[in-house]
Formats: structure tokens, sequence, C-alpha cells
């Protein structure tokens, strides 16, 4: 199997994505770097993320030149694992946010450096208590579904279902992984406001393209389709559509 069959493991670490751009020259296609603990893990928009004992960090370095459903693949594998092997049913909110009863209990952060993918991956398993700020919004599998799972099982399932997953990918069996993604999301039918480097974008939901972009029915009746941005989900009823 190719992903993880190169670890790189601390107990701590500032951020298992920093450590993994150092070690690119040196890693192979599927090479992971593990962590129990990072003292500056990382979210999208530069956010932090909350990476204390209990949660699982890893980054997963892929030499590979199709990209672009990379993020779409990285939060499949996260609902496989949990749904395929201990029957917990997470859902995606686009692209790749990890939801368990409307909270956040996992994430990712994909980077490209110098053409190698480092898909950066953080669950939280069995984190038993989050910051004031987060109180809400963040969420543990432990916390909403009363099981404490063993970390290293997760880690180990999680690696197969990214390794099918990337088989797929490398196989041109995209299809097989969007429609994976279309049975996990919370997205269909939701009114949401994407914020992009060049305008905000506001509509609904009506499908995932074959590249991962997100496509929304707009209020003036057009289509479009979003590859990037940080997505809002509305929840007051709009009357426009
Ligand atoms: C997000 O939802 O904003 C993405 C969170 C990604 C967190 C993971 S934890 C492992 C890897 N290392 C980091 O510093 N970040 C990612």
């Amino acid at each position: 199997m190719g992903i993880g069959s190169k670890l790189y493991y601390f107990d701590e670490i500032s951020s298992t994505n920093e450590y993994a751009k150092k070690i690119i020259s040196d890693a192979t296609d599927g090479a992971i770097v593990l962590a129990d603990v990072q003292t500056a893990g990382r979210g999208r928009f530069d956010r932090t993320w909350y990476s204390p004992e209990g949660g699982i960090y890893l980054s997963v370095i892929l030499f590979t030149d199709k990209p672009l459903l990379i993020p779409i693949l990285a939060g499949v594998a996260i609902c496989e694992t949990f749904y395929n092997n201990y029957d917990i049913l997470l859902g995606i909110k686009w692209p790749n946010d990890i939801f368990l009863n409307d909270r956040k209990v996992g994430g990712v952060l994909v980077e490209i450096v110098d053409g190698v993918i480092i898909m950066g991956i953080g669950i939280n398993l069995n984190i038993v208590k989050f910051p004031e700020e987060l109180e809400g919004l963040a969420s543990s599998i432990f916390l909403e579904t009363k099981k404490r799972l063993d970390k290293m099982m997760v880690y180990n399932d999680l690696c197969r279902e990214i390794d099918n997953l990337y088989n797929a990918l490398k196989e041109n069996r995209t299809g097989e992984i969007l429609q994976k993604w279309r049975n996990y999301t919370i997205m269909f039918g939701k009114t949401v406001e994407i914020e992009t480097p060049l305008k905000t974008i506001y509509g609904r939901v009506i499908d995932i393209a074959g590249n991962g972009a997100l496509v929304l029915a707009l209020p003036d009746g057009r289509i479009e389709k979003v590859m990037a941005g940080d997505c809002r989900i509305i929840k007051e009823r709009k009357t426009w559509f």
C-alpha cells in the first residue's frame, strides 16, 4: 500500500503540514507526517487549528499531476473511514469541512509546494473540551457519539480509505469519488454565501462539478461554478428562489 508506507511520527510538532514541506525531497508518494499534538496547527484562511492530545493530525505527501480533486478526496476519505468502519455518518460542507450534529469535527488543508501536494487532515477524535471561542462550533467524535475510538485504528482505516480513493483518482475513476462526495455532503439545496478573492457569491447549491467546483444557481437564474472560497451556509430562509 502506498499511503502511509513511509511514516514520520512525532508526539509533538508545530504543524505536520509545515514539517511535510521541509521533507519533500526525502519523501515518497503517500508518505505521511503524523503527530499526537500540534503547537501551531493551521487551518484554511490562516486560521488556527486547535490540536491538543486526543485528535488525529496528519499530512499526506502526494506526487500527482491531478491536484484539483484532492480536497474532495480528503473529505470523502474521512467520511468513508467513519461510516465503513464505525457506522458513524459524518457530513461534508464544501469543500471539505467535516460535520457531525451541526458541529465541525474535522478539516482539511491542502497546500501545493513545487508541484507536490501536502494534504493536511485534522480530526477531533477524542478531544473532551474546546476553548470558549469554539464552543457550539467545534466538537469531537467522542463528544457527539460517546464512542471513544482507538486513534491508531482510525488512523490505519483512514490510510486504507485514502489509498482506495487515490487509486481511483490515478485510474481516472473520478466519477466514483464525486458520487461519494454527493452522498456525504450536507450542501444540496442550501443557500450559501461564498467569499472568493474577487467577489462574494450568493446562491443555492445544486451540484458539484467534475473539477470539484461547487455549482450554484444564482438569484437571477444563472448557474455559476465556484472553485474556491470561504463558504457560509445561510440558515435563514430566502424568498428569491
Ligand atoms: C480547516 O478546516 O481549516 C483545515 C484544518 C486542517 C488541520 C490539519 S491538522 C494536520 C495538518 N497540519 C496543520 O497544521 N493543519 C492540517
